[in-house]
């Protein structure tokens, strides 16, 4: 290789990186910004100058003259709606610097490409148009852009050239801004005043604003520190595969996210806690003494410790934490609004464990940033929750460590990502709660009452028997001998959830309440029968959960909706229809049949006689001790 070209890659291979976001509301100029800093750095190609000019005139704002928006906005739909739809990575560099630039898009339900982008970036470049000044919108990104730990932002206060350059309207808006930005903990901002369009402080200093001493963007860009990573921060690594290709070797592989490994270094593996040290560390093929963040490796413990995919390993003196109850902040991306109490999917690092948030703290206000009470989040709501895992994990609060403080939530059943965090901290209840060894147990106690504890689980419509059949088994096995109790929607709703109403949140409440209920009542060696419309497939499945295998009988009671109505027993659909009543299940409140039940009842086919019969042979088919 000519040596030239040998220096020139080297070069570029030392330059440093800067990750960094642009975010602001609609029509702030951004993608002209972003087109502006990718033509500037010579990074247009001739063919692509040509297309951009044969689109500027075509579909461009500007008139004759390129429209640098059309280089970035690359989809076509938003070509026409004149806005930017998905997120999307951009990479230029200077002599000095290489830049990746996430490109997030204005619209308010596009939070959550907003949160991908943030996430990684070490900087935000937060557009605001000079002429409309702060928006909800600017505060709204400005805090997810924080609360995602980017710690430096760039205010770039855009369009100088349509208020005459005016260094007043620049100065009130900067002032506003970094109100907003002292209050959010956002400690370092640089405020720019440019006009993309025109070129203005964006590459160079401007002639049209000699007011303005400070950096033009790129030079800001190509000079600011963002390097505050410490370096002696201690080692942290997830496990992403167990590698064993033989039984005399068995190494663990992943990224060193943080800090340092070195052969011989004392170390913990989260969430166990088990502690071994380095025995060697792999990179590729070969042997090394040290690897540093970023760098993937093989590494070989001594003992046999139980090492599995998803944990952590760690200084065995600076250890992360392992818990699984936590407060954290929570960034909602769903249509569905979070349900309190529903299990969820979280995924931390390469593990992925069932969750629920057990308590809504609060939701923040984007605008006057004020905690407002609230028992559910909404598409793009950020809050404050506490979580339970199921299993406990290992983690680092996120403002320590992003790679292993942050998660995602997921759906069980559609598998989408509805929810963002970040752990704040472990709750002490970890600590102090214990489960208490009691003598006398379930087994005792059902011995004593010569019985097989289980729940009888009834779901379906309102009005499609549910009760009627429940109480007629509780009858059979209580005229047999049987020691039981019939746990009912109604009646339950008189006492202990008396405060619920029928939101699906309320919902999700109730069905976990009487679902602990019951397994309580299966510990006291009881035959237990929920008679609930229990609407929602998870939360049936939460409560299978709760219990041994086989000890969960779901009973679909099953009626259509046009059955159930026209028997109206409690006139409760009539005023459905009527609009007296709202969020009635089967008219405007979903119910989700079960797919695969223990027993189906056909209240169609069979009297409520015979469905208690059929369930009561059940019973004894495959439980009760004769
Ligand atoms: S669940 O959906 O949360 O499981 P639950 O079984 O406790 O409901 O209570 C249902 C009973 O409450 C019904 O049988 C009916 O008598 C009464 N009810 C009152 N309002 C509603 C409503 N909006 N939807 C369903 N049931 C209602």
């Amino acid at each position: 290789m000519p040596a030239t070209a040998e220096k020139l890659l080297k070069a570029c291979r030392e330059k440093t990186l800067l990750r960094f976001i642009t975010c602001g509301s609609v029509d702030d100029g951004k993608s002209t910004l972003i087109g502006r800093l990718l033509y500037e750095s010579k990074l247009v190609l001739d063919d692509q100058l040509a297309a951009l000019a044969r689109d500027s005139r075509r579909f461009g704002t500007q008139g004759d003259e390129l429209d640098f928006a059309l280089l970035v906005d690359g989809l076509a739909a938003e070509r026409e709606q004149g806005i930017t739809i998905d997120v999307a990575y951009r990479y230029c560099e200077t002599a000095r610097r290489k830049f990746i630039i996430a490109d997030t898009p204005g619209h308010e339900q596009y939070t959550r490409n907003m949160v991908t982008g943030a996430s990684t970036a070490d900087l935000a470049v937060i557009l605001v148009d000079a002429r409309k000044g702060v928006l909800t919108q600017t505060r709204r990104h400005t805090r997810l852009a924080s609360l995602l730990g980017i710690r430096h932002a760039v205010l770039a206060v855009n369009k100088l050239d349509l208020v005459g350059y005016s260094q007043e309207a620049f100065a009130r808006i900067e002032a506003e801004f970094r109100g907003f930005a002292s209050r959010i903990g956002l400690a370092e901002v640089t405020a720019i005043p440019v006009s993309a369009l025109r070129g203005d402080n964006i590459v160079a200093s401007s002639a049209n604003m000699p007011w303005y001493a400070g950096p033009a963007l790129m030079e800001h860009l190509d000079a600011v520190d963002t390097a505050d990573e410490d370096a002696a921060a201690p080692l942290r690594m997830i496990v992403q595969w167990v590698n064993r290709p033989h039984q005399d070797f068995r190494g663990y592989s992943g990224r060193v996210l943080r800090g340092r490994a070195a052969v011989g270094d004392a170390v913990r593996v989260l969430p166990a806690g088990g502690e071994a040290s380095i025995t060697g560390i792999l990179r590729g093929a070969a042997q090394v003494g040290a690897a540093e963040a970023g760098v993937s490796v093989t590494v070989t413990l001594s003992g046999d410790l139980d090492v599995s995919r998803g944990d952590m390993i760690c200084p065995a003196a600076r250890p992360a934490g392992a818990a699984s109850h936590f407060q954290a902040a929570l960034v909602w991306m769903a249509d569905e609004p979070l349900l309190p109490g529903r299990p969820y999917l979280l995924k931390a690092g390469s593990k992925t464990v069932a969750a629920s948030v057990i308590g809504l703290k609060y939701r923040t206000s984007v605008d006057t940033l004020e905690h407002v009470a609230a028992t559910t989040l909404g598409l793009n709501e950020i809050g404050v929750c506490n979580l339970e895992t199921a299993e406990p994990i290992a983690f680092d609060p996120y403002a320590d460590c992003r790679d292993t403080g942050s998660f995602i939530l997921i759906d069980r059943y559609s598998n989408a990502t509805v929810g963002a965090g970040m752990l704040q901290f472990a709750l002490r209840r970890d600590a102090n709660v214990h489960w208490q060894r009691l003598d006398i147990n379930k087994a005792a106690r059902a011995a004593k009452k010569q019985q097989t504890p289980c729940v009888l689980w009834f779901t379906g419509l309102s009005g499609a028997g549910k009760s009627t059949i429940a109480n007629l088994v509780e009858k059979k096995l209580f005229s047999e001998g049987r020691h039981t109790y019939l746990l009912d929607g109604d009646n339950v709703r008189h006492g202990l959830n008396r405060d619920l109403g029928f939101t699906d949140a309320d919902r999700v409440e109730n069905i976990r309440r009487v679902a602990e209920v019951a397994a309580l009542m299966a510990d006291a060696g009881l035959i237990v029968l929920v008679s609930f419309i229990s609407p929602f497939r998870a939360e049936r499945e939460m409560a299978r959960g709760l219990f041994a295998a086989g000890e969960f009988v779901e009973v679909h009671v099953d009626a259509s909706l046009q059955t159930a109505e026209r028997r109206d027993t409690k006139g409760l659909y009539r005023k459905a229809r009527q609009g007296q009543l709202r969020n009635f299940t089967g008219i405007d409140s979903p119910y989700e049949a079960p797919t695969a039940p223990e027993i189906r009842i056909d209240t169609e086919a069979c009297t409520p006689e015979e469905a208690a019969d059929a369930i009561v042979t059940y019973l004894t088919a495959n439980r009760l001790r004769n």
